[in-house]
């Protein structure tokens, strides 16, 4: 089968790459030409563990294809994928859909009879069916399926989560479609996967609810870990053990400066649109949102309130992904926690392991360093945001002589207040 990607981001490449792997041929389309040269040359244009290794094998084995050429990529497609973006619409957070809308116009006019369109990109509930009756309008005279295919894939776990996922959702109008996706994702099925066959609406809403739940679930250890910290608890031994009743599981359950992402934050947004314009208010989800964005005013103030006690106007900020093995910094906590402290006056030195180059992109006015001793030299206050593994073993004494009496605010709780023990440093952390 020949399988035609449209969108080459985080989600089309990843899906593109490792549906190759799987043994079909397929063709990742993008609109940009730098993209599209990049990745011919085999170079992944998104950071993404093992991405590159996986991208230049099938490359090799002339199974994998890049091209702005959509028409010629779709005309002998026997599937074919919109996995453009749905980001959130500005003012009332509904998803827009304008480029899924451009990009089934387009397919519209070049894929053959009995070709089978899945919709990968997020999209809210009915967008399938809406889909659906724009391209037939557009082309009375063909047969095709269309397919609600929603991916779970988390960045910087992207390959593991599609090579080994929990189940494959998958909503389907017609037998064909059906005996497509079961052929699609054969591989997966021959280890057991469980491949969940429903309908177009259901798949949507599936997705929704997930992101939602997840949100709301880590949100919900946040909230606790504010009581821990008034009552003398600790965040980390009550989520250890909450987790191991199966109906909560341990997953999700890490308290932090709140989340964030092109997924989570847009998806609530949307989750909860969706829900007032269909008259079932998620109220859960729309505190779930309030509640998240005030988290990281919060962090902000209390990285400040640090600076303060320390009578320094310097902070050193680690990490600034919204998650650790990522380039990638939309809706980054570490965003709101810099601008609170930038209008407090305060002067940031940042380093990131991989996100640099895109938090140029929307930072001004930051120091960055080349190593997390280079970002703490000069300041009075060390704060983590990001989890990444470069900072879970930091030289403590040495830090100590660079920050001399200085405050670590460890928002991902990566370090034991007793390893503070006989460092010159006053730790502070979450939930502890
Ligand atoms: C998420 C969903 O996990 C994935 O299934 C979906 O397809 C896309 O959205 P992603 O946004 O890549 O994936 O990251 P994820 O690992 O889910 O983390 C989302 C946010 O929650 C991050 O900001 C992360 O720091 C935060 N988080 C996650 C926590 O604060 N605590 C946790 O325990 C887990």
């Amino acid at each position: 089968m020949k399988i035609t990607m449209i969108g080459s981001g985080y989600v089309g490449l990843v899906s593109g790459v490792c549906f190759a792997e799987f043994g079909f041929d397929v063709t990742c389309v993008d609109s940009n030409p730098d993209i599209i040269s990049r990745l011919k040359k085999g170079e992944a244009t998104i950071f993404e563990p093992g991405l590159d290794e996986m991208m230049i094998r099938n490359i090799k084995e002339e199974r994998l294809f890049f091209s702005t050429d959509l028409e010629n990529s779709v005309k002998e497609a026997d599937v074919i994928f919109l996995a453009v973006g749905t980001p959130s619409r500005r003012g009332d957070g509904e998803a827009d859909l304008h480029f899924i809308e451009q990009a089934a116009d387009q397919v519209a006019h070049a894929m053959k009879d009995g070709a089978v369109i899945v919709i990968k990109s997020t999209v809210v509930v009915g967008t399938n069916s809406r889909i659906r009756e724009r391209i037939q309008k557009q082309r009375p005279e063909i047969r095709f399926s269309m397919v609600s295919n929603p991916e779970f894939l988390r960045e910087g776990s992207a390959i593991e989560d599609f090579m080994r996922p929990d189940r494959v959702v998958v909503g389907v109008e017609d037998e064909r479609g059906r005996e497509t996706m079961r052929k699609l994702y054969r591989p997966l099925y021959l280890r057991e996967t469980p491949l969940v066959i429903t309908s177009l609406e259901n798949a949507e809403l599936i997705k929704y609810a997930a992101n939602a739940f997840l949100a709301m679930k880590v949100t919900f250890i946040n909230q606790v870990a504010d009581l821990c910290e008034k009552t003398g608890g600790n965040i980390q031994e009550v989520a250890q053990a909450i987790g191991m009743d199966k109906r909560i599981g341990s997953k999700f359950l890490h308290a932090g400066p709140g989340f964030g992402g092109s997924c989570f934050p847009k998806d609530t947004r949307a989750f909860a649109a969706t829900g007032l314009r269909y008259k079932a208010p998620q109220q859960l989800i729309e505190t779930v949102i309030s509640i998240n964005e005030e988290r990281k005013v919060k962090m902000g103030e209390r990285i400040i309130k640090a600076a303060k006690e320390k009578n320094t106007d310097t902070v050193a900020v680690l990490g600034v992904t919204f998650k650790p093995n990522t380039d990638d910094v939309r809706e980054s906590p570490a965003l709101t926690i810099i601008k609170v402290m930038q209008e407090a006056g305060l002067t940031i030195r940042a380093h990131d392991p991989e996100g640099e180059e895109q938090a140029k992109k929307v930072l001004d006015n930051i120091v960055w360093c080349s190593s997390p001793y280079e970002a703490a030299k000069g300041a009075g206050v060390l704060t983590i945001i990001t989890e990444w593994n470069a900072y879970r073993a930091l030289n403590l004494k040495k830090l100590a002589e660079l920050m001399p009496s200085g405050k670590i605010v460890d928002l991902r709780n990566i370090y034991k207040p007793e390893e503070f023990q006989d460092i010159d440093l006053d730790y502070i952390s979450i939930g502890r």
